[in-house]
């Protein structure tokens, strides 16, 4: 796909999927806006990809954790006299560890950024997208949104708060010339294990961020709501959808489980749903 005379706004762009998103689409002609907190990060990839791909390309640095932050980053884009014309809702993290453990304002910083900013970033640009007939967004679930996940009980709930919503959003949009897509990648090997805090987080063999990336933009040009990045990520998805939750949680549980846990005090927790 070809974005010349677009501007693309992806936020979590300094690092790992999203600043793979901004390489991506600068090399495919799209000018940038790139939201995230380090700003020396974002500045660094900006001067890269305006150098190499003669792109212009603006740096916002902004908490989008915080309530308020989606009206701050439209009015700073509305000062940079930007339209935006494809969003990357990419920016997220993740806990790992039982609720009842749990360092709460984190968790809420968590349902913060992964839901509420999502919402809030989509409901600001999508209706001048909507009134030019033509647009993107996609926003970044994971395949973690197909199922519960004890242990990252919040983590899994926001993923799947952004793909059902993704996906209801696509219907409304079908007939509108804007394109959605919910993106769901599977363990990737960027920072984010690193924020986490704990290796358990990571189930199975890594990909890679251009692997990630070109599956969400090749999958805009298929017809379905939600893009799962490879074929393990795609099987555990189907899994999800046919077995019995019961048994989906106590997979889950077990890939995720803290090594050095009780393991009675787990297993009994996910058998007794
Ligand atoms: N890696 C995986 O295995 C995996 C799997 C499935 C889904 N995902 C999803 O993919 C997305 C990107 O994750 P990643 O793997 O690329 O992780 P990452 O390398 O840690 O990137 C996260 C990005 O989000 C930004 N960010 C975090 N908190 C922010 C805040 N409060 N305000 C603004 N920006 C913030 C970070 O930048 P600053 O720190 O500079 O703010 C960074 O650019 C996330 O939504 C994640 O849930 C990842």
């Amino acid at each position: 796909m070809d974005f010349t005379g677009q501007t693309a706004l992806v936020t979590g762009a300094s690092t790992g999927i999203g600043a793979e998103f901004a390489r991506e689409l600068a090399a495919r002609g799209a000018d940038l806006i790139m939201v995230a907190r380090r700003e020396d990060k974002l500045q660094a990839l900006a001067a890269e990809l305006a150098r190499d791909h003669d792109a212009r390309v603006d740096v916002v640095a902004v908490d989008l954790g915080r309530p308020g932050a989606g009206a701050e980053l439209a009015a700073r884009v509305d000062a940079l006299g930007r339209q935006v014309d494809v969003l990357v809702n990419n920016a997220g993290f993740a806990t790992h560890g039982d609720v009842t453990d749990a360092d709460l304002p984190r968790l809420l910083e968590e349902v913060q950024l992964n839901c509420a900013t999502v919402v809030d970033l989509t409901a600001r640009f999508l209706p001048a997208m909507t009134a030019r007939r033509s647009g993107v967004i996609i926003n970044v679930a994971s395949v973690a949104g197909f199922l519960p996940v004890p242990h990252m009980a919040v983590y899994g709930a926001t993923k799947a708060f952004v793909l059902s919503f993704t996906e209801a959003l696509w219907a409304e949009t079908r007939p509108t010339g804007v394109t959605v897509r919910a993106l769901c990648p599977g363990a990737t090997d960027t920072p984010f294990f690193d924020v986490v805090g704990a290796e358990e987080a990571a189930v199975g063999k890594r990909r890679t961020p251009e692997q990630v990336v070109a599956t969400a933009l090749g999958g805009l040009r298929r017809s379905g709501p939600a893009v799962i990045d490879g074929r393990r990520n795609t099987l555990v998805s189907l899994m999800a959808r046919y077995l019995p939750t019961r048994i989906v949680i106590g997979i889950a549980e077990r890939s995720v489980r803290a090594r050095n846990r009780d393991h009675t005090r787990s297993a009994g927790a996910a058998s007794s749903r």
